[in-house]
C-alpha cells in the first residue's frame, strides 16, 4: 500500500509579467524523505519556495499538504498547516538577541492578543515560559547556546544559517524548506548542520533543500529534482541526475 504523499505540487506556475518563473511544476513528496531541489541559478527554485511558502500566490496550480489545500494562504496560515522554510539571504532581527529572534516566532502566542494581557495575565507569562524553554531547547540542538544573547547581526555567516534553521523549528514543521543551507558555511559548521538535518529527519521531520553544494546534496538528498527554466526536468536517484542528458545539458554538460 503506498502512503499518500505528504507535499502534492500539480502544475504550479508563477509569472512576473510575461516572465514565467516557474512553469507548470508538478511533484509529490512522500513523508520522511530529504528531497533535493537544484538547477543553474535563476531556474526558479526561490521563486517556488516563495510560492510554496505563501510569499507569492501562484497564478496556476495547486498544493496541497497532506492532503490539505495550501496554495493561496498567507505565509503564516501556511506555516500553521505545517510547512515552513528558510531564506536564502537570513532575515534575523538583527539589534536583537539570537534568543529574541528565536522566540519572535511562536504561532498563536496569547501574549500576542492585548486583551490577554489584561486579562489573563499569569496565561501569558506561562506561555512565555514555555517559549523561552522551547527556544532554548532549540537553541542547544543548533550548537547556538554559546552565543545566545549576542547580537543576531554579529554573527558568522553559518551561524546566521543555523539560527534560521532555528527560528523554523519553533513552529514544529512536518516539512521544513530550507533555501541553501550550505551557501557561506565554513565546512565545520557544515558538517554540524548536516548531522542537525539528518537528526531532524530521523526524528520524523521531511525536508527539501535547495542546494548548489553537489556533495551535500548527492550525499543526503533523496529524490532530486532538477529545475531549469522554470520547468522540473528530472525527479529520481541522485546517480540518475548525473547521467541525465536534459539535466546535463542544463548545467552545459558539467554539474558543478
Ligand atoms: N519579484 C520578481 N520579479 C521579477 N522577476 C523575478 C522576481 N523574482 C525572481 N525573478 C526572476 O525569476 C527567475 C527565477 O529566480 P529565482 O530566484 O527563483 O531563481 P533561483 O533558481 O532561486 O536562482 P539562484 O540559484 O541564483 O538562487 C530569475 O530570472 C529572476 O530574475
Ligand atoms: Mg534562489
Amino acid at each position: 500500500m503506498s502512503a499518500a504523499p505528504l507535499l502534492s505540487i500539480q502544475g504550479v506556475t508563477k509569472r512576473f509579467g510575461q516572465f514565467t518563473a516557474v512553469d507548470r511544476m508538478s511533484f509529490d513528496l512522500n513523508s520522511g524523505v530529504i528531497a533535493g531541489l537544484i538547477g543553474p541559478n535563476g531556474a526558479g527554485k526561490t521563486t517556488l519556495f516563495d510560492t510554496l511558502a505563501g510569499l507569492l500566490r501562484p497564478d496556476e496550480g495547486s498544493v496541497h499538504l497532506d492532503g490539505h489545500p495550501i496554495h493561496g494562504l498567507v505565509p503564516h496560515k501556511v506555516c500553521a498547516s505545517g510547512l515552513s522554510r528558510t531564506f536564502q539571504i537570513p532575515r534575523p532581527f538583527p539589534e536583537m538577541s539570537v534568543l529574541e529572534n528565536v522566540m519572535m516566532v511562536p504561532l498563536g502566542q496569547i501574549g500576542e492578543k492585548f486583551w490577554n494581557n489584561w486579562f489573563r495575565p499569569g496565561k501569558v507569562a506561562q506561555e512565555e515560559r514555555q517559549a523561552k524553554e522551547q527556544a532554548e531547547d532549540i537553541i542547544e540542538f543548533c550548537g547556538l547556546t554559546r552565543v545566545k544573547g549576542d547580537q543576531a547581526g554579529s554573527l558568522s555567516g553559518g551561524q546566521l544559517k543555523l539560527l534560521e534553521l532555528a527560528r523554523v523549528l519553533m513552529a514544529d514543521p512536518k516539512i521544513i524548506l530550507l533555501d541553501e543551507p550550505a551557501a557561506g558555511v565554513n565546512p565545520s559548521l557544515m558538517v554540524t548542520l548536516v548531522e542537525k538535518i539528518q537528526e531532524l529527519n530521523a526524528r520524523g521531520h521531511t525536508f527539501l533543500v535547495i542546494e548548489h553544494n553537489m556533495e551535500l546534496v548527492m550525499s543526503i538528498c533523496e529524490p532530486i529534482m532538477v529545475m531549469a527554466q522554470g520547468k522540473l526536468l528530472y525527479s529520481g536517484t541522485a546517480s540518475g541526475a548525473r547521467k541525465d542528458p536534459k539535466v546535463l545539458d542544463a548545467y552545459l554538460g558539467d554539474l558543478p
